[in-house]
């Protein structure tokens, strides 16, 4: 089927996931299939970020989370790590009008401490401009790790109990989940990973715990907005029971 069939199809089935999460994997195999450098996987990468965004907006979904370097990634090569931290700055500077324009609210989430200067500079400055816009969320997960989020949150509620703004016996998911990066968007309800690995990496641990998973062979660059609605299609088959007896 063809893209527009596709996004027919998905409108047919009814309600698609309010908030996808993608772990892009695979660059760095797409540019060794071709004799290439890492870094123009990764380079390569970002035309299929643009696809997903503007697949999202036509799929009318809420939230589109994808992890783009984790808190693990920083012990790659520095030549790879320079690369990745320059194609970050690039992609803000490059998308920064039309995401502006099509109405994308994004943000990024992580330790921006260990991001240069001008990176988190780009950063702060991109999700300023950004803040007020409605039609898509876009998480972009950077020098980001699950432990470390769920450690940090850890800390604010102990601060906060010590403090006094708040009771231990307050303590639930809800109070954990508020002081997590995401404490704005719904949980996930569909996690994509590319490339054919069967993994989470450590990516949203606490936030996929009732995810649909949807693992594509496709490696990252190749990834296309058609790719995206066949795992729309592919999770609207699914069968969520949250636990229940099926209805
Ligand atoms: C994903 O591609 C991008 C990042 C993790 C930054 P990889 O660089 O992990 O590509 P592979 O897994 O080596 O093919
Ligand atoms: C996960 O991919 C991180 C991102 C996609 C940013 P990796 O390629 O780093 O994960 P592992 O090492 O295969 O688990
Ligand atoms: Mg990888």
């Amino acid at each position: 089927m063809e893209g527009a069939e596709l996004l027919a199809q998905m409108r047919l089935n009814g309600a698609v996931p309010r908030h996808i999460a993608i772990i892009m994997d695979g660059n760095g195999r797409w540019a060794r299939e071709r004799n290439l450098p890492r870094p123009l996987g990764h380079r390569s990468g970002m035309k299929a970020v643009r696809e997903v965004v503007e697949g999202a907006i036509e799929a009318e979904v809420e939230v589109l989370s994808l992890f783009a370097f984790s808190q693990e990634n920083w012990q790659r090569p520095l030549l790879e790590v320079n690369a990745l931290m320059s194609l970050l700055q690039e992609y803000i500077a490059r998308e920064a009008d039309e995401l502006d324009a099509r109405g994308v609210r994004v943000r990024i989430l992580g330790d921006l401490s260990r991001l240069s200067p001008g990176a988190a500079a780009a950063a702060e400055g991109l999700m300023t401009r950004t803040a007020g816009n409605q039609r898509l969320t876009l998480n972009l997960f950077i020098s980001y790790g699950a432990r470390a989020e769920l450690v940090r949150a850890a800390r604010l509620l102990a601060g906060d109990v010590r403090d006094g703004r708040l009771a231990l016996e307050d303590i639930d998911e809800d109070t954990l989940s508020q002081r997590l990066y995401t404490s704005d968007c719904p949980d996930p309800d569909l996690l994509i990973r590319t490339s054919g690995e069967q993994r989470i990496s450590n990516f949203l641990l606490w936030q996929v715990a009732y995810a649909e998973l949807y693992m594509s062979p496709v490696l990252w660059p190749d990834f296309t907005r058609r790719h995206l609605y066949e795992a729309i299609l592919a999770f609207q088959a699914r069968d969520r029971r949250f636990g229940r007896v099926p209805v």
